[in-house]
């Protein structure tokens, strides 16, 4: 079989923040059309500044990010919800369709349904006229995850959606997401540090050691069936372990490649 189409590419990404902070190491990464990866990582590691790179919300400070998907085709799910206050839910998921409206690509009844759609996907059709305020911090990320999903994109970068929620929730999600993603052959980038989550969810995950964050694994976890099956067998409990392990190495100061924690460490700490 073909491999499938690139859709980003990073060779040699690194950030810097202001006053000196290293967020992340030289980092190099292709993803590819229909893949389900996940960036798995501890608190601190890197893993929101990679994607924001990935998004071009940010810009590297070394190296180059290339996305074959231009913005009206990518949807960017932030960690915390981030909604407008003043405006109700349906307002707030309808957003991006209005960004991208004036390229006149749908009617305003095409845009309700899609907000309609989205609202359901979520389970909150019955929250349309709440506001914000009105809302539970598990629901109001469910808008944001509507919000992202109204517009159909084809990259969808996730940044710990459900982390907040409590696990039936996040299992019920789970499994919607991965439906989403299989149906419209989606490309996700999903951030976590929930290596459950990570076993469940990918096609590939990518495992991050603590700051300065570079790539201490990549595994893929091509697994057959998600269902409540494998989250009960002996393979996901392997899987999982296998991730910890990774997570564990990638913790310990031996882990560290040297000058990882240097300054100087740019350009010499490739993964
Ligand atoms: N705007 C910023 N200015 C300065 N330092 C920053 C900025 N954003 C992040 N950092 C630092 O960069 C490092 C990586 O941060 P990042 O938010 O990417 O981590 P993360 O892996 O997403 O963590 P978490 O799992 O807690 O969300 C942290 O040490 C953080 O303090
Ligand atoms: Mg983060």
């Amino acid at each position: 079989m073909p491999e499938a189409p690139v859709v980003l590419h990073a060779q040699g990404v690194s950030r810097r923040y202001a006053k000196g902070v290293m967020a992340l190491s030289p980092v190099d990464l292709t993803v590819r059309e229909g893949e389900f990866v996940t960036l798995l990582g501890p608190s601190g590691c890197g893993k929101t500044t990679l994607l924001r790179l990935m998004s071009g919300l940010d810009v590297p400070t070394t190296g180059t990010l290339t996305r074959a998907v231009d913005e009206d085709d990518l949807s960017y799910v932030f960690q915390d919800a981030t909604l407008m206050p003043w405006a109700s839910v349906r307002t707030n998921v309808r957003l991006p369709v209005d960004l991208t409206r004036g390229s006149g690509k749908r009617s305003a009844a095409d845009a309700a349904q899609a907000v309609a759609t989205a609202l359901e996907r979520v389970g909150l059709s019955d929250f349309a006229d709440a506001f914000p305020r009105e809302l539970s911090g598990g629901m109001r990320m469910r808008v944001s995850i509507a919000r992202a999903l109204v517009t159909a994109p084809r990259l969808l970068l996730m940044d710990e959606p459900f982390g907040a929620l409590d696990d039936i929730t996040r299992q019920h999600l789970d499994d919607e997401l991965l439906a989403l993603a299989r149906k419209h052959r989606l490309t996700v980038v999903f951030v976590t540090h929930n290596v459950f989550e990570a076993v469940y969810l990918s096609t590939r995950v990518v495992v991050m050691s603590a700051r300065p964050g570079r790539i201490v694994e990549d595994v893929n976890n091509d697994a057959p069936m998600r269902d409540a099956a494998f989250r009960g067998s002996p393979d996901f409990a392997m899987r999982a372990a296998r991730l910890q392990a990774a997570l564990l190495k990638g913790q310990q100061p031996g882990g560290q490649q040297p000058g990882a924690l240097s300054a100087a460490g740019i350009g010499d700490t490739q993964p």
